[in-house]
């Protein structure tokens, strides 16, 4: 075996953990937080959740909350304006993946100056200058916990994964009762999400006996509760399992990787806002059952371990229900195709030849079982457009 491992120094999971955020930084001697968050955190007042106990432990914090779902490499710059007028020794990231991987960005560009692209992989993005204490609000991308960060350059449309120790946050606390109020739609895509970490960081080319095990603990936590977080958003059993399995899924990809999914997902976000949850949910059928004969013991593993699959199946019926139950998964949760998202086929077909070359740039691709070359990921695009499957298999 041949792996790094990488996590945060201290992980605090558990119900009504963001209380203790005061005493989280006081362990690492910081107490000059900027607090990076959303505008609809800042005005529906959840950002209060972690404001209140800062300001009980006498810590007045400053809120940089201008941050935008799919964060551009703008937002990052004018985050880093604020982190550098003012005297701060921390970045305190409360939101979902978007406002977590924004804090992260300002923590590597104000390091190391520049633009965000000069760090896009494969530079390794290993300096911060504040380290970041994460606190997902979603359940979710597990950024709290990934080496990662996603950024989009606003102006060549590209989501650039950015990589590398810079973006590991020092400290996470993970919290799932601050999920209760995510609605049903972005649970769905969030915990799609999540589970799409498990499943590649499983199949990866560079999975390893402790990616394997936080990525199999993850399947099956979503497997069996992302249907009743859907449907039950105050089902306190399911959001709890939920919220533990995106940040054991964060943890599994961030020392594997993520793989054709992701590849082809980022491009998708980047030319046509779909939510990155929602644009691996469109993808995820296809791409399994493409990538299926080149792993399918894996495969099958997945497939028992998520439910999707009974546990006595052989792997042919295995990997056979894994696509069929992902397909039925994604109608349960009602997502849509590109088309009922409102994308243009003009638009989706003009952007084919573009999106292959960006997901290939991205190397992701590379850690699929089966690699693709850019026609095949062209003709994945269309698969999922049309929503006829590529071959009977
Ligand atoms: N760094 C990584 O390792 C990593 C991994 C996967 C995805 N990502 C990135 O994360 C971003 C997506 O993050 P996300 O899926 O968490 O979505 P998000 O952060 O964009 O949030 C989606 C929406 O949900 C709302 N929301 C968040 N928490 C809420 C709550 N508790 N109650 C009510 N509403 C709430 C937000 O205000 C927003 O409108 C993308 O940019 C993606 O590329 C990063
Ligand atoms: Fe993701």
């Amino acid at each position: 075996m041949d792996a790094i491992l990488a996590a945060p120094r201290l992980m605090q999971v558990g119900g009504g953990s963001v209380k203790q955020v005061a005493s989280l930084l006081a362990k690492f001697g910081l107490s000059r937080p900027l607090v990076v968050t959303d505008p609809f955190m800042a005005s529906s007042g959840l950002v209060r959740r972690c404001l209140d106990p800062l300001e009980q432990a006498g810590i007045v914090a400053s809120v940089f909350s201008d941050t935008i779902p799919e964060p551009t490499d703008m937002v990052v710059e004018a985050g880093v304006a604020v982190l550098l007028a003012g005297d701060f020794d921390c970045l305190v990231a409360f939101g979902g993946g978007s406002p977590i991987d924004t804090a992260k960005a300002m923590a590597v560009l104000a390091a190391g100056g520049g633009k965000m692209r000069d760090y896009k992989v494969p530079v390794q993005a290993d300096t911060a200058r504040l380290p970041v204490i994460a606190i997902p609000t979603t359940a979710g991308t597990g950024s709290e916990c990934t080496r990662f960060t996603v950024i989009t350059d606003a102006h060549a449309d590209e989501k650039m994964l950015i990589a590398g120790l810079g973006c590991l946050p020092l400290a996470a606390l993970v919290d799932y009762e601050l999920t209760y109020s995510v609605p049903p739609r972005t649970t769905a895509d969030t915990g799609v999400d999540s589970l799409t970490h498990a499943l590649e960081a499983y199949v990866s080319r560079r999975a390893n006996p402790f990616s394997d095990a936080l990525a199999l603990a993850a399947m099956r936590l979503i497997g069996e509760n992302l249907r009743t977080a859907f449907r039950e958003p105050r089902n306190a059993a399911a959001r709890e399992a939920m919220m533990l399995g995106a940040t054991q899924a964060g943890l599994a990809f961030s020392n594997s990787s993520v793989a054709l999914v992701h590849g082809m997902s980022r491009p998708i976000g980047a030319h046509f806002h779909v939510p990155h949850g929602l644009s691996n949910a469109m993808l995820l059928p296809a791409v399994t059952r493409f990538s299926v004969p080149a792993a399918p013991d894996r495969y099958a593993v997945a497939a028992r371990q998520s439910g999707l699959a009974a546990a006595d199946d052989p792997d042919d019926r295995a990997v056979a229900r894994l696509v069929a139950g992902l397909e039925a998964l994604n109608r349960e949760l009602g997502v849509p195709t590109p088309a009922e998202f409102g994308i243009s086929e003009a638009d989706w077909k003009a952007k084919l030849s573009l999106m292959a070359e960006q997901a290939l740039a991205s190397g992701s691709p590379a850690n699929n079982p089966r690699v693709p070359d850019a026609a095949e990921i062209v003709a994945l695009y269309n698969e999922v457009w049309t929503g006829a499957p590529r071959n009977a298999g």
